[in-house]
């Protein structure tokens, strides 16, 4: 079952044939529940697919209403994990931490004992950030595993800066298909957090014109400040501005039924997962000539960067992360031979070589890890 259906599934009643659907068709190979509640630990592990090498994910802290959604939650990004190293074949998979924020969470001592829990799986999990955990989180985390990609001289550097540079290069070639540069293009930035504030220094150094919108009122004024972005008036949503690329770098499911119909934009692409509320909405934007770039793939710096650090022992130079626009470029030539959604091409891609894994699941030997 497709994890977009199960999360609908799991708003609704939790019963037998849900538990089927998550341990069956949905081809996890594990899921767990962690909780604590003396520190305020509730939270859901995704592990999609480690056939082809270990799994790679962040966690993701976030007030969920529950810990359903924060499994449908786990449950897209891992999958989404695993379509970002099939597609660029690093030899691993995807997994996710969907961390619930509690009343009274103990932070330090919740991302320790998540800690613990990634150290025992002994390297069948590499972890990293997500939206929600911060740089102390990471670090907490690195007490007690060394599958974490710290912010630190022991680790990679800033995957959130990767993610940037990433989605940087797939606007670029956004820009080469609407036949422009990104000198003059008209940008809607949604979000100025850890991937859209860099990104939004990138576009506005190569001469974008931005529009930018935040929760936070400092972010915005520092950005029309020093890159000379405009505001985006507080009554009007992100999507429905006209200008060339839309690049939601917040939240997921920003193209729904709700503002399909009001999208301003002729392209769309930025850092943020699951841009698309369903696959249904991904097809209205090719019917409608809006061209949208695979969020598993525009933002897939991060994974690439934090990846290859831990599976080869340096951080891949800046060329391999910007490569990402000349994917971007044959995703969106294969789509238009086909006459397909290109997130359909890329999807196709990736599963192929997810399915063509025969390899048993990754459990390393502990002293075979580095
Ligand atoms: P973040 O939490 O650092 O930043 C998110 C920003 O969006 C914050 O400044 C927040 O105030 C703002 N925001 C929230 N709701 C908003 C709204 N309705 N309108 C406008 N702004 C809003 O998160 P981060 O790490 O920058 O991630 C952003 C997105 O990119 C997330 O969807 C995340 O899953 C995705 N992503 C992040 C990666 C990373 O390396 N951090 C890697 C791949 C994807």
């Amino acid at each position: 079952m497709d994890p977009e259906k199960l999360e609908t599934t799991i708003s609704g009643a939790m019963d037998a044939s849900l538990i089927d659907a998550v341990l069956g068709e949905a081809e996890f190979e594990q899921i767990e529940i962690l909780r604590e509640p003396e520190i305020g630990l509730s939270a859901v592990v995704a592990i999609h697919h480690t056939r082809l090498g270990p799994a790679f994910g962040g966690v993701r802290c976030h007030p969920y209403s529950g810990l359903g959604p924060a499994l449908a939650d786990a449950l897209r990004l891992a999958r989404h994990m695993s379509l970002k190293c099939a597609i660029h074949e690093i030899p691993g998979g995807g997994g996710k931490v969907a961390l619930c924020v509690t009343p009274g969470m103990d932070r330090g001592a919740v991302y320790r004992r998540l800690g613990d829990y990634i150290e025992q799986l002994g390297g069948r999990f590499y972890t990293g950030p997500d939206t929600g955990t911060q740089e102390a989180d990471l670090l907490a985390l690195g007490e007690r595993t060394r599958f974490v990609a710290r912010p630190d001289a022991h680790g990679p550097g800033s995957i959130a800066e990767a993610t940037a540079l990433g989605v940087f290069a797939g606007i670029e070639a956004v820009a080469r298909e609407l036949d422009q540069g990104i000198a003059g293009l008209r940008v809607m930035l949604q979000g100025l957090g850890a991937v859209g504030w860099p990104l939004g220094e990138r576009l506005a150094a190569a001469g974008a014109e931005l529009t930018v919108s935040d929760l936070d009122q400092r972010r915005l004024e520092r950005a029309a400040d020093e890159w000379g972005a405009e505001l985006l008036a507080h009554d009007v949503p992100a999507p429905t501005v006209s200008c060339d690329v839309f690049a939601p770098c917040a939240l997921g499911g920003v193209v729904s039924d709700d503002t399909l119909p009001l999208l301003g934009a002729s392209a769309i692409a930025g850092s943020a997962n699951n841009v698309l509320a369903d696959a249904r909405c991904g097809r209205e934007l090719h019917r409608r000539g809006i061209l949208f770039a695979p969020d598993f793939v525009v933002n897939s710096g991060g994974l690439l960067f934090g990846a290859l650090f831990h599976l080869e022992g340096a951080s891949p130079p800046p060329e391999r992360i910007a490569a990402i626009g000349d994917l971007l470029a044959r995703v969106f030539f294969e789509a238009t031979v086909q006459d397909a959604p290109p997130e359909q091409v890329a999807e196709a891609l990736a599963a192929q070589r997810l399915q063509a894994a025969k390899a048993p699941p990754f459990f390393p030997q502990r002293d075979a890890v580095p």
